[in-house]
């Protein structure tokens, strides 16, 4: 068991490939949908991810496996083809979202604290039956003035590591994602101040893995990069992020972990991709890094879609070329 599942993180991070998060939960995909004025409607979602997973190039090339949330996991195209099999057919392994969401913390900072542990055991053996290799959790930790709280820290810290055991013991990769969120309110914080929370909350994941007996071996973690928040004045070079970020994961991420897998966070695509490829050419790093990204693959793709499934081919031909590039980024050979 053990080593089947640290072959699967392994291979999620194997080089030039990286991960596509395709697990919109049914608000966000209608958050996204809306800026191109579409209805979230179920044939949509399931064109609009038709189109993604059908990207072959990029999918056979690029992407070694893809976050999906329940409905996608079990839903077909339209010509009936179970999604499954399309990412079977292009050696893709699918991944599963299974947190229920982050929903408010009580208190003043407006934390927020990630819902979903009750009758896990049970969904995730489901989801095992149904080929899913790994899954997701995503913990969302808020930086104001009082936020983070320890408690929050704390609390987020500990239900990961409860979502990753079940996980293991169920034959899945859990993907560990703690999240710093810079692109919230106020977002006025410096890099250094992301440095630090992203630190101690790093910290504190680990330490309640270890205190689950989770196995590292067996975990991929999905971190932000370390940044200032979205509002801030301060403004560091692409390669003063990618090293204080290396720093930070080198000082707190225990060498044991396979992978490291980043989500993009509201950063535009191209930084996305820039700051991987900084990160991809700093020497001596313990573990690959790689992308594990939402909106810097699909921002493009999703626009040239259009909600038409005759504007396919351009759409991949988007996605295909950001996938493309971050996994140039991920080898150290992007350029711009
Ligand atoms: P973004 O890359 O859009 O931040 O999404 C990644 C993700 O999976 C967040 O949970």
């Amino acid at each position: 068991m053990t080593k089947s599942l640290n072959a699967i993180a392994q291979k999620l991070v194997e080089p030039g490939k990286g991960i596509l998060a395709a697990d919109e939960s049914t608000p966000t995909i209608a958050k996204r949908f809306a800026k191109i004025e579409l209805p979230n409607t179920l044939e949509l979602r399931r064109d609009y991810r038709e189109m993604l997973f059908r990207s072959r190039e990029a999918m056979t090339s690029y992407i070694s496996g893809v976050i999906l949330t329940e409905e996608t996991l079990e839903q077909s195209a339209e010509d009936g083809t179970p999604f499954r099999a399309i990412l079977a057919d292009a050696d893709v392994i699918p991944g599963i979202k299974v947190d229920r969401g982050a929903f408010p913390m009580p208190g003043e900072g407006g934390e927020k604290i990630t819902e979903g542990l009750d009758g896990l055991r049970q969904r995730l053996a489901h989801y095992a039956s149904l080929g899913a290799g790994f899954a997701k959790w995503r913990a969302v930790i808020t930086i104001n003035d009082i936020a983070p709280t320890r408690n929050n820290i704390r609390a987020n810290a500990h239900s990961l590591a409860r979502y990753a055991m079940l996980c293991q013991e169920a034959g899945i990769v859990p993907i560990v994602e703690p999240e710093v969120v810079g692109d919230g309110e106020p977002g006025n914080h410096s890099m250094e101040r992301c440095a630090q929370v992203t630190g101690d909350v790093l910290e504190n994941v680990f330490k309640e893995l270890r205190l689950a007996g989770v196995d590292l071996s067996g975990m991929l973690l999905k971190p932000n990069m370390v940044l200032p928040g979205i509002n801030s004045r301060d403004r560091p070079s692409v390669d003063d992020v990618a090293r204080r970020t290396v720093e930070v994961l080198r000082e707190h991420v225990p060498a044991a972990v396979p992978g490291i897998a980043f989500l993009s966070g509201g950063q535009t695509d191209e930084e996305a991709t820039a700051h991987l490829a900084a990160m991809a050419r700093i020497p001596n790093k313990p573990w690959p890094l790689t992308f594990s990204y939402g909106r810097a693959l699909q921002n493009v793709a999703l626009r040239t879609w259009a909600g038409r499934r005759e504007n396919f081919p351009a759409a991949q031909a988007a996605f295909t070329h950001r996938a493309r590039m971050n996994s140039l980024a991920a080898l150290g050979e992007w350029n711009n």
